[in-house]
């Protein structure tokens, strides 16, 4: 009776238990509570899946849509002009990187005044207050609003910041409102819909040098992968280094299987 007793109680704890943790699921989760925002769009992208690596002509023309779109109002003030030639990136000659870098003005805190980029300072922050930077934005928007909080489609489709950014880029409807006395866009991805950021691209905003055709999707494909890099221009590193510490791993795991095998063969033998 006791025994059942307890076996109760601890049932009614495992029941408890799991209705908060679905509350939590439910309230903690701003797509869920923002209730109107429409689902992700799953995308494609070269870097996704174990051995997805960046691609490097996408990410060259992700950085002209930056160029010559966002960074009128967004920085990008954690990366360095140089990272833009590193291996896995957009790998450009150390010529154009020294040539992008001088087109932007940096403040020179040593002689209190603005002189041209160099490779080694890093973008600059963002010119508009409100714009966030968006050094991190494709990792920071990863499983929050966008993929639904769980990070299941994260797992499962490899759905995270780049879609979030493609979809929200080609989601304006071209309704506008004010709201104390700021402009507010609709988005139908944005959470809550509504956002301060008006519609950039348009298509045909930049003319690719590779010939590919600036749609809107095409930017803004391109403009989150470059983002992706941005935030983790490392993957490619990361990912080969992943594959070949498991060969390395499973390659161990053989050797010694055999090993053991050999070692206990007489012992195994005389048992027989
Ligand atoms: C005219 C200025 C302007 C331009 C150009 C612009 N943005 Fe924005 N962007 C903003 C502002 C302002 C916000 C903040 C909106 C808010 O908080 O409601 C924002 C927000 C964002 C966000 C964050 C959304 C979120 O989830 O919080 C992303 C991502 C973004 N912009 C990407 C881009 C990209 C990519 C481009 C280039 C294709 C671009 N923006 C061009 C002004 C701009």
């Amino acid at each position: 009776m006791i025994y059942f007793l307890k076996k109760k109680h601890i049932m009614n704890k495992f029941i408890s238990t799991f209705l908060v943790c679905c509350c939590f699921f439910i309230f903690a989760n701003p797509s869920y509570s923002a209730g109107e925002a429409e689902k992700i769009k799953d995308f494609e992208f070269s870097f996704e899946g174990p051995f997805g690596t960046y691609d490097r002509n996408q990410l060259q023309r992700g950085l002209q849509v930056y160029t010559e779109v966002c960074a009128g109002c967004h920085g990008m003030k954690q990366v360095a002009f140089r990272t833009l030639g590193d291996p896995g990136g957009p790998e450009l000659e150390p010529k154009q990187v020294k040539a992008y870098a001088a087109q932007y003005e940096i403040y020179d805190s040593e002689t209190d005044d603005y002189r041209d980029g160099k490779p080694s300072d890093k973008f600059p922050v963002s010119g508009v207050e409100n714009a966030p930077d968006l050094s991190l934005i494709a990792k920071a928007r990863a499983g929050f609003h966008g993929p639904y909080g769980t990070g299941i489609n994260q797992l499962i489709k490899g759905m995270g910041g780049p879609e979030y950014i493609v979809n929200l880029l080609a989601g304006f409807t071209g309704e506008e409102k004010e709201q104390a006395g700021v402009t507010l866009y609709e988005n139908k991805y944005y959470p809550g819909k509504w956002i301060g950021m008006a519609q950039p691209l348009w298509g045909d905003d930049v003319e690719y040098i590779d010939g590919t055709e600036a749609t809107i999707e095409q930017q803004a494909k391109d403009v989150a992968a470059f983002l992706m890099w941005a935030a983790e221009p490392k993957l490619n590193a990361r990912k080969e280094f992943g594959f070949t510490a498991a060969s390395y791993l499973i390659v161990l795991a053989l050797l010694l299987y055999f090993t053991n095998k050999k070692i206990w063969a007489n012992v195994k033998r005389k048992q027989v």
